[in-house]
């Protein structure tokens, strides 16, 4: 009898549960740069970048130097129990990073980062409630979900989340046809509302947002909706949190998303591309916020590892030199090659996104969201050797997160497709 081996995929499917599942069902031994290299030896260009975090690349020869050196010092200390010196120099170098007089304080993932933001929130304000936004994605962990609202699956079956969460809607321009002045106008407004109806700001200790919506659809709010909600922020003590978890680390072509904006929350959260693949997420917010946490009233025993942050430095640093440079370029050059793309084809109703956080909004002649090109077009690529993924709550937009360090050949190689695709329906 043959002995057919069975696909990573196969025995991943006996031993974990569906919720565990994947974009994909590729098995990967190997990854190196901007590729990833399947248990079958097919070479995948990665456009995914494990959702944002390999934002320097595949094990980057400098990253995979300094973690190496980190193993052989010290792999674990538990920072509620000594200090070392990765840690306090990321810290230090997060501090300069946000502009000075900053406190950082690790966890593990970005969903660990968002509960703690939450409870600094809630212990600096003594305020109950929270104020997020639909299409806003946090992350998995009960307080995570309870202020996500990206979609309703993710929530069903657990409600009898966090009390006193508030949602409200992101502008939307595309979605709604409003002018953009028009569209924070109408959700401006609809805070108001919230404020005199539902809860009163002087309840609100935090707002929290992402920058740029990720999972929700990849969508930019204009910046005087970021400049309003500080404002709002800052007339009724309410603490403004930016999630920056999946654009923070030079995906926007920025090392943070509200230097596009010229909009400073007052805690930031951080995490993915933070540490270029392993698990290490922050809170950044400045000494005065960050001095009212208590000791104990907050730990975690492996956030900070000492082979995470040591990772993350030379990410970082490799951000600076090269990342952040080629992000803003390649960034600029895709963006127009996919306007350029949409006067081609029919399909594409939207373009957008800021750098490296680009994506397409794929809509019928009807104007109705197009979920079947979605997948058309991700597994054309796939068959063709390339991992895309899709985001939105109608599962038709393709986002594209390439590494900071992408060639213009990727990108072509990547518009050649997906243009053969809308052209051959
Ligand atoms: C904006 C944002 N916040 C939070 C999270 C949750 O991060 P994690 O999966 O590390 O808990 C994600 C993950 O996709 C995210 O995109």
């Amino acid at each position: 009898m043959v002995q057919m081996t069975k696909s990573l995929y196969e025995r991943a499917s006996e031993v974990t549960p569906p919720t565990a599942s994947r974009a994909t069902t590729l098995g990967m031994v190997k990854a190196e740069g901007h590729y990833l290299f399947s248990e079958d030896g097919t070479k995948y260009l990665d456009f995914a970048s494990g959702v944002a975090v390999t934002n320097v690349g595949h094990n980057h020869p400098k990253v995979v130097e300094a973690a190496k050196a980190q193993l052989d010092e010290m792999i674990h200390g538990g920072h509620n129990v000594v200090y070392y010196p990765s840690y306090v120099k990321l810290a230090e170098k997060l501090n300069e990073l946000n502009g000075g007089e900053q406190m950082v304080y690790f966890s593990n993932s970005g969903a660990e980062a968002n509960e703690g933001a939450i409870k600094l929130a809630k212990k600096v304000t003594k305020r109950p409630a929270v104020i997020s936004f639909k299409r806003g994605f946090h992350g998995r962990t009960i307080a995570a979900t309870s202020i996500t609202a990206s979609n309703a699956a993710y929530r069903k079956d657990y409600e009898g989340l966090l009390p006193s969460v508030y949602y409200a809607d992101y502008p939307y321009a595309y979605q709604t046809g409003l002018s953009e002045e028009a569209e924070v106008e109408r959700c401006l407004a609809q805070l108001q509302e919230l404020f005199d109806f539902q809860v009163h700001p002087e309840s609100v200790a935090a707002i929290i947002l992402e920058p740029v919506q990720g999972e929700g659809g990849y969508i930019v709010p204009p910046k005087s909706f970021l400049e309003k909600l500080r404002t709002l922020c800052d007339e009724h003590g309410i603490l403004l949190i930016f999630d920056e978890i999946q654009t923070g680390f030079g995906r926007t072509g920025e090392m943070f998303a509200y230097q596009h904006f010229g909009v400073k929350p007052d805690i930031l959260t951080l995490a993915k591309g933070i540490a270029a693949g392993f698990p290490l997420s922050a809170i950044v917010a400045p000494k005065k916020i960050m001095e009212q946490w208590p000791a104990g009233t907050h730990g975690g025993t492996y956030g900070g590892n000492p082979v995470a942050c040591a990772a993350s430095l030379a990410s970082i640093d490799i951000l600076e030199k090269e990342g952040l440079p080629n992000a803003k370029n390649q960034g600029a050059y895709f963006k127009e090659a996919l306007f350029q793309l949409k006067e081609r084809v029919q399909g594409i109703g939207d373009v957008r996104g800021v750098g490296l956080m680009l994506a397409i909004e794929l809509r019928k002649e009807d104007g109705s969201p197009d979920p079947d090109m979605l997948s058309k077009i991700r597994t054309v690529a796939l068959d063709e050797g390339i991992i895309l993924l899709g985001c939105g709550t109608k599962k038709n937009v393709l986002r594209f997160i390439p590494p900071t360090t992408v060639k213009r050949e990727e990108i072509d190689r990547v518009i050649n497709v997906v243009e053969r695709v809308l052209k051959d329906k």
